[in-house]
């Protein structure tokens, strides 16, 4: 039997002496049952694999990873790369971080899930601590963003039909252009990204797109009195990290007020440090009335999303009328509550944003140096893209191809643009290896 726990395969390998990535290797071998199989075809009989079974819904950069520690992952030969993507974000703590790791395992060991017909004891305590920590009444937990989002916008929903007053189905809430909020049918009916959403009909309707960053479009669009909510990133990550201007946030926070329309911030890439602080909205002191947030709540061990808003928002859901069988259980609510933890004992944030300005000043130079590659460079904290001036067979694709021969993984997010966003715990000599691995690969590009 293969000696981990978790594979339970039978293999006739000497554990001794092939190590880790020997075992994997008999592991596969056995299971091709191709004794003469290279190394190297064994990490493209697992991409086979993924293709020939597996849905075609993401086209992945042609690397296995099989390991991660850190800001570093390892693939299937044991090479090493700088994770730059941090599994969009997810991972902001680093690939198994041991502190979230210890409390996934020992809860793990206890109790998993309860559901929510029964209480269970490790909720509330979560339920305390998140809602203290970001200053809301109330937290609902969910899974997946996505949940996150479609929580969202029944709550801001149902306070307008209870507590504003819109007549019945006419609530509409506020989108902008450009958006990524996930993938279910009524996100994608508030998505303007064709691929998204072409295909996909009958969309949900009570979606106004604005234009982002526009603050004028959401003066005119607030005008509507059966507008509800403003739903929005306080940075568009997925449309290539777009950062606003400056003021934007609070300005838009401040209109919506004034005509009493819910603020909700999709901070479930842009939040807990991916920005340089703990929330983007933190950056313009805003707190929002529904706040989104996911992905990192979880260091990258499981999905854990949630929304936070004050009772007089979240009141408006009653028992029976929303939620999740795995919402609010307890091995998440121990994850999420030692994935915050490590955040902010581990000062992430601030070096998320002192490290972020380093990195920004760093592209400008490559920039300077490529003017003719890289059209435009942009950063908050951590959260950083290049623009590049795509050639034929030179995309932002082939760059990422490159930077992963050069040991740094990387994705393209909508054709041109590559978005940089490493684990907040990178240290500055780290950081600047990275530099020095970009500005090589750019100026052989
Ligand atoms: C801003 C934002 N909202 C929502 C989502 C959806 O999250 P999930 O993929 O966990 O459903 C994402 C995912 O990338 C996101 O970036």
């Amino acid at each position: 039997m293969c000696k981990n726990p978790a594979c339970g395969t039978v293999w006739s390998g000497n554990t001794e002496t092939a190590g880790v990535a020997g075992k994997i290797h008999i592991f596969v071998k056995e299971y091709f049952q191709m004794e003469t199989m290279t190394e190297k075809s064994i990490s493209e009989k697992i991409m086979e694999l993924e293709n020939r079974y597996g849905a075609h819904n993401y086209h992945p950069l042609p690397v296995v990873l099989d390991r991660g520690e850190g800001v570093f992952v390892w693939d299937m030969d044991g090479k090493k790369y700088f994770d730059f993507l941090s599994a969009y974000s997810a991972v902001n703590q680093g690939h198994c971080h041991p502190k979230i790791i210890q409390a996934l395992t020992e809860q793990a060991k206890k109790l998993t899930l309860t559901s929510r017909a029964f209480y269970n004891s490790s909720l509330g305590e979560y339920e305390k601590f998140i809602t203290q920590y970001f200053g809301y009444d109330k937290v609902l937990p969910m899974n997946t963003g996505a949940e996150g989002v479609e929580t969202a916008l029944k709550l801001c929903r149902k306070w307008a039909y209870e507590k504003k007053g819109i007549a019945a189905n006419e609530a509409k809430i506020i989108v902008c252009e450009g958006n990524f909020h996930g993938r279910t049918i009524s996100i994608i009916s508030a998505s303007t990204d064709p691929d998204s959403k072409n295909n996909f009909g009958p969309y949900t309707p009570g979606f106004v797109v604005i234009p982002y960053n526009d603050v004028q479009a959401l003066t005119n669009a607030l005008k509507d009195k059966n507008v509800a909510g403003f739903l929005m990133e306080p940075v568009q990550g997925e449309r290539g990290v777009v950062i606003p201007d400056e003021g934007y946030l609070a300005t838009c926070f401040e209109l919506c007020k004034k005509s009493n329309v819910l603020f909700i911030a999709d901070e479930i890439q842009t939040g807990l440090g991916r920005t340089g602080k703990r929330l983007c909205c933190d950056h313009e002191n805003v707190h929002a009335d529904i706040l989104i947030l996911g992905k990192a709540l979880s260091g990258g061990t499981m999905p854990v999303a949630a929304i936070l808003a004050s009772d007089e928002i979240m009141l408006c859901i009653k028992p029976g009328e929303h939620g999740s069988t795995y919402g609010g259980n307890p091995l998440a609510c121990k994850v999420a509550i030692a994935s915050i933890k490590a955040l902010e004992e581990e000062n992430m944030y601030e070096n998320s944003n002192s490290l972020g300005k380093l990195l920004l000043a760093e592209l400008k130079k490559i920039q300077s140096e490529r003017s003719d590659i890289v059209v435009t460079v942009r950063a908050k904290g951590l959260f950083a893209a290049i623009v590049i001036k795509e050639r034929k067979n030179k995309t932002a694709w082939e760059l990422c191809l490159e930077l992963k021969e050069n040991g740094l993984l990387a994705k393209p997010t909508h054709g041109d643009i590559i978005r940089l966003a490493p684990p907040l715990l990178i240290t500055e000599k780290q950081l600047m290896d990275c530099i020095a691995i970009i500005r090589k690969t750019v100026l052989s590009f």
